[in-house]
């Protein structure tokens, strides 16, 4: 046990996700097991900046496992990003003396956490939380598992009405670089295409592959769009296409924001309570540096380093699923 460690910092960071408060109880309980004194930041790097800080037992935490959101509230933070920001941040940790930092985020939350420890010398583990499930070192990232039960939800009603109007509908869903979520989603509603950020696809290719599949007597048809995807989103996409298709009067849908909030699912619920009793359980057998994740099922200790250097690829055994399915 690392007996050098007796009070820590946690914070939410970035875009949210379902789960992250789930995350947060379970460092939170873990934490007293060790007796550690433990420090919620609010408003994640902005709050750590700023001192916003509370401290937190395991009470504090009771009855937030199943709520979406951050009770920590979260934020994008541009004074972060400066060496000024970051230098702040070290001082203020110091001064409570906090030992170690917990970051619940993605990847822009562990790229800040991995240069605090590097310029300051602050301990850090990262927990994997974003919906975009873009983290490598896990296979699910915290948010991924509601975000896509969301998105099926919803799509499934678009369906109905598609299918009563016999329309064609083109639905945006969140994923600025990353198309896990396309890709999923598409295939869970039996989509007709999944554009995702990770193949390029021509606007002729769309349309020539749209005709082809109108042929085979479809009378309505959904394309799943990721935000991110190269033909600049649903609506710039339904621009170019709907002339060719004015047939199947076109109506787009952007999912936005839905996806993110809502109670987490079983499985983000557990994930979250298995990575944040596991960080805690990390921290004190002396790593830094390093994140948390699920790989087959086992728990899965990759550096920082390594987890913001790459982007996860698609699995292209589900994407060629994609197109023989539709
Ligand atoms: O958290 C990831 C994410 O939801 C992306 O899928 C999306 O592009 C982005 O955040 C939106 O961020 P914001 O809420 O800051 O507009």
């Amino acid at each position: 046990m690392n007996s050098e460690i007796s009070s820590i910092a946690v914070m939410t960071s970035g875009g949210d996700s379902p789960g992250m408060n789930a995350a947060l109880r379970a460092v939170v309980r873990s934490a007293n097991k060790y007796e550690l004194q433990v420090w919620g930041i609010y408003r994640g790097y902005q709050g750590l900046i700023e001192n916003k800080f509370l401290e937190l037992d395991s009470e504090k935490v009771s009855n937030i496992i199943q709520r979406g959101g951050t009770i920590l509230k979260s934020a994008r933070s541009q004074d972060f990003r400066t060496e000024e920001g970051r230098a702040q941040a070290a001082q203020n940790l110091r001064d409570k003396g906090i030992d170690a930092l917990v970051v619940i985020g993605g990847d822009g939350t562990f790229t800040g956490a991995n240069l605090l420890s590097k310029e300051h010398g602050i301990k850090v583990v990262g927990i994997p939380a974003t919906i975009d499930n873009d983290i490598i070192g896990t296979d699910e990232t915290i948010g991924y598992d509601t975000a896509l039960n969301t998105a099926i939800e919803a799509i499934d009603k678009i369906r109905d009405t598609a299918d009563a109007h016999e329309r064609m509908f083109l639905v945006e869903v969140m994923g600025r670089d990353a198309g896990f979520i396309a890709l999923e989603t598409g295939i869970a509603v039996g989509a007709e295409l999944s554009l995702l950020p990770e193949e390029l696809t021509s606007i002729s290719e769309i349309k020539s592959q749209l005709k082809d599949m109108l042929k085979e007597q479809k009378r309505s048809s959904l394309v799943v769009v990721a935000e991110g995807d190269e033909t600049g989103g649903a609506l710039k996409l339904a621009e170019n296409i709907k002339d060719d298709f004015a047939k199947y009067d076109l109506r787009v849908c952007i999912l936005g924001h839905i996806q993110r909030g809502g109670a987490p699912s079983a499985r983000d619920r557990v994930l979250a309570s298995r990575l944040g009793a596991s960080a805690i359980k990390i921290l004190m057998e002396g790593h830094n540096e390093v994140m948390v994740g699920v790989v087959n099922n086992a728990l899965k200790i990759t550096p920082l380093r390594v987890a913001v250097s790459k982007k996860k690829g698609l699995d292209y055994g589900l994407v060629e699923l994609a197109h023989i399915l539709r």
